[in-house]
This record gives structure tokens, C-alpha cells and sequence, in this order.
């Protein structure tokens, strides 16, 4: 599962360069042949699981009256006759699709580590969400029908907002360009970018691979609080061994404090937090529990010589090195202390995601690499797959 080196005509390095995270850019027939992800009923049938996140938006009368609805829904929400237009949104569908999660791969040119989610969203013709931003960077790949996408100026927090009780719509558009897209086009939009889209057809099905960044309050609060959990309440900050006026909050005690900081802000600590909280999974309510392996049936499969080993769908997984030469794997939130002879099995499932047992065999050559093999098997985390 290689990652694109190009979109459409336009390779990976010039669109980093030109496109990421500054303007939109439409790529037609980006996916040649696109085979559609899942079938509508199929994600409406996602949508009434209680684990999976999932809303309706309703387009009868004025804008200001268009509904929300938040799932799961039921099946009467899909037996509704409606004469207006409506959209069915459903997030984390790479959890759940094994395609889906194959598609992400191929945006694996960007880090995982900023990955969120694949949402899919079912409109009927004439259906949008309005007018809004997000704060993130997003891919739409036209799935199936088509949509009229319209980007416009870039908005931010100061962004005046229509009076909706529930949706977050804008509320000045300004229509900057129009694109129609046909199955197989993708449209990149950057974080705060305007837009609105509006189905063109029945069965209009939007894929949205996003990409999420962490503020800086939240890497500030997130990095603060992960390490305050960690530190004694023994440990205290004393004042400054200078004489002082007593009303003074002096240099030496602001030297004293920063002291204490400094000590904590380090490349390890970084990566500890920063690898735990980027991996932290986004859907915590699946249960990745699977039949333990012991190593006699990992012997096994590994004679059958057969089939592939695959990150689980939804998995998060990626890695940081350490100075000795091994390496902290981290796997939906957890961090795991890998020794220099399990390196090269961890970078393969977190670079690659799928790995044929014939080649597996040259990576779990050692005690250590068995173990590893094992702990994120059993884990549910990584699962043989014989199709
Ligand atoms: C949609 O697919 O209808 C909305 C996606 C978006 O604008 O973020
Ligand atoms: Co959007």
C-alpha cells in the first residue's frame, strides 16, 4: 500500500510545495476507475450502530430551519419520504471499511500522525451542509453523483456566523471558485478555507479524508498536563535563596521556575506525549480484542508461508527513535519500548500497514521481535488476514 506520488498529473512535491495548507486545488480523474467505497444502504446501516458517529442534516424550508440530527439513527430515519433534500454524514468509516482505510494509505505522503478520520457523506440532488470552515485540512474525493463545490475566503475564529442553533454556517459566503465534480476528482481544501458543497445528483457520495492539527493551547495544555501526572507532589519549587523585598516575585524566582520547566522539556518527554496523544484512538468505544496467539501458532502461520499481516482498521501506529538505537512504538495511545532487534518489524507496520508473511519472516528473526509481533497481535492492534 504505496502512498500516491502523484494527483492526478500534479506530483507529490509540488503540490506540498504549492497547495498544502495555503490554496485549494481540484484534480480531476485524480482516481482513475474510482470503485465505490460502500454502498449507500451500507452506510446507512453504519449509521445505526452506537459506536459509529454519524449526523443528518435536513434542508427543508430557510437555511435557519434546515435540521441537525445527531446519530445513531434508526431505521425510520431512512424509511422517512421526505420532498426537500438531505445529507447523511457518517465519521470513521475507515474504522469500519477496509477499503476505506486502503484509501487513506494512499495519503500516507502526508504523516500519519495528522490523520483523523474518513467521513462519507449520502445527498440526495439539491443536499449540502451550507456554507462553513473547518480546521482541517481535508481531501473530498467525488465517490459516487456529483457535487458543485464552491470555495470561497479564508475565515477564522473572528468569522461572523449565521444564527443556526445547531450548524456552524457562515454567515457571508464569498465565491471565490466553482468546481463540479465527477467520480474519481478530488478537492483539497486547507483549514479555514470557506466552502459549501451541493449535490448535483441522486446518490451523491462525498469521501473526506482529513487531517488534523493540535492547536497550540492544546499543545501547551496536553504537554503540561501529561507531565504534571507524572511528577511527585514531593517534588516543590523553592524560592530564591536571594534577600528580597517581601512583595517581590523576583528574577531568581521566575529563574527558579523556568529551571523546573526546562528540566521537563525535553526531546524524550516531547515524544512520549506527542506519540501518546497523536495515536490515542479516535473511536474509543471499538473493541479490538482478538484471540490470543501463542508462538507456536505464529510458527504455524509462518510455515503456511500465506496471506498477510495488516494494522486493524482504525489502528493508529507510529514511532519515535531512542539514542541507543531502539525505538518507542506507539499504538492507540500506548507507548511500547521496542529494543534495536524489533525496530525494523515496527517501522514496517507503521510505515507499510500490510505485510506479506513470506516477507514477515526476515523481521521476526529474534526473541524480541516475536514478543512485539505478539503483544500488538494480541492486542487486536495487527491480524493475519488469509484472503
Ligand atoms: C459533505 O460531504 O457534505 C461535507 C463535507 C465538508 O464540507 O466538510
Ligand atoms: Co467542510
Amino acid at each position: 500500500m504505496l502512498p500516491l506520488t502523484h494527483l492526478g498529473d500534479l506530483p507529490i512535491e509540488e503540490f506540498l510545495r504549492d497547495y498544502w495548507q495555503q490554496k485549494p486545488v481540484c484534480i480531476r480523474n485524480a482516481f482513475a476507475n474510482m470503485e465505490p467505497l460502500i454502498a449507500a444502504d451500507e452506510l446507512a446501516g453504519l449509521s445505526l450502530e452506537p459506536e459509529v458517529e454519524s449526523r443528518l442534516v435536513e434542508n427543508e424550508g430557510d437555511i435557519l430551519d434546515w435540521r441537525l440530527h445527531h446519530g445513531p439513527m434508526q431505521e425510520h430515519d431512512f424509511a422517512k419520504q421526505r420532498d426537500y433534500p438531505w445529507t447523511l454524514l457518517v465519521q470513521g468509516v475507515d474504522h469500519f471499511v477496509p477499503a476505506a482505510f486502503d484509501l487513506v494509505a494512499k495519503f500516507r505522503f502526508i504523516p500519519a500522525w495528522r490523520f483523523d478520520d474518513v467521513m462519507i457523506s449520502y445527498a440526495t440532488k439539491g443536499a449540502g451542509v451550507g456554507a462553513h470552515y473547518d480546521r482541517y485540512d481535508v481531501f473530498l474525493i467525488q465517490g459516487e453523483g456529483q457535487r458543485r463545490w464552491q470555495t470561497g475566503q479564508v475565515c477564522n475564529s473572528e468569522s461572523k456566523l449565521a444564527a443556526h442553533k445547531d450548524l456552524c454556517l457562515l454567515q457571508d459566503f464569498v465565491t471565490e471558485q466553482t468546481f463540479d465534480l465527477h467520480p474519481g476528482d478530488l478537492l483539497y481544501i486547507p483549514p479555514l478555507v470557506a466552502h459549501q458543497g451541493v449535490a448535483l445528483s441522486d446518490n451523491c457520495m462525498t469521501y473526506s479524508v482529513g487531517f488534523r492539527a493540535p492547536s497550540h493551547s492544546e499543545v501547551m495544555g496536553g504537554f503540561a498536563d501529561f507531565i504534571g501526572q507524572q511528577l511527585s507532589p514531593d517534588l516543590r519549587l523553592c524560592n530564591s535563596l536571594q534577600p528580597q523585598p517581601a512583595g517581590e516575585i523576583s528574577a531568581n524566582d521566575l529563574a527558579n521556575l523556568r529551571a523546573v520547566i526546562n528540566q521537563q522539556l525535553n526531546d524524550e518527554n516531547l515524544a512520549q506525549w506527542f506519540g501518546c496523544m497523536t495515536t490515542e484512538p479516535k473511536n474509543s468505544s471499538l473493541d479490538y480484542s482478538e484471540e490470543a496467539m501463542d508462538k507456536a501458532e505464529l510458527a504455524t502461520i509462518m510455515q503456511d508461508a500465506y496471506g498477510v499481516i495488516r494494522v486493524a482498521e482504525g489502528v493508529r501506529l507510529a514511532y519515535t527513535w531512542q539514542g541507543d538505537g531502539g525505538m518507542t512504538l506507539f499504538a492507540q495511545g500506548e507507548a511500547i519500548a521496542c529494543p534495536p532487534e524489533a525496530t525494523d518489524l515496527a517501522m514496517a507496520l507503521a510505515n507499510q500497514l500490510v505485510i506479506e508473511v513470506t516477507d514477515l519472516a526476515c523481521l521476526i528473526t529474534t526473541e524480541a521481535s516475536q514478543a512485539l509481533l505478539l503483544v500488538l497481535h494480541n492486542q487486536g492492534w495487527i491480524y493475519f488476514d488469509d484472503e
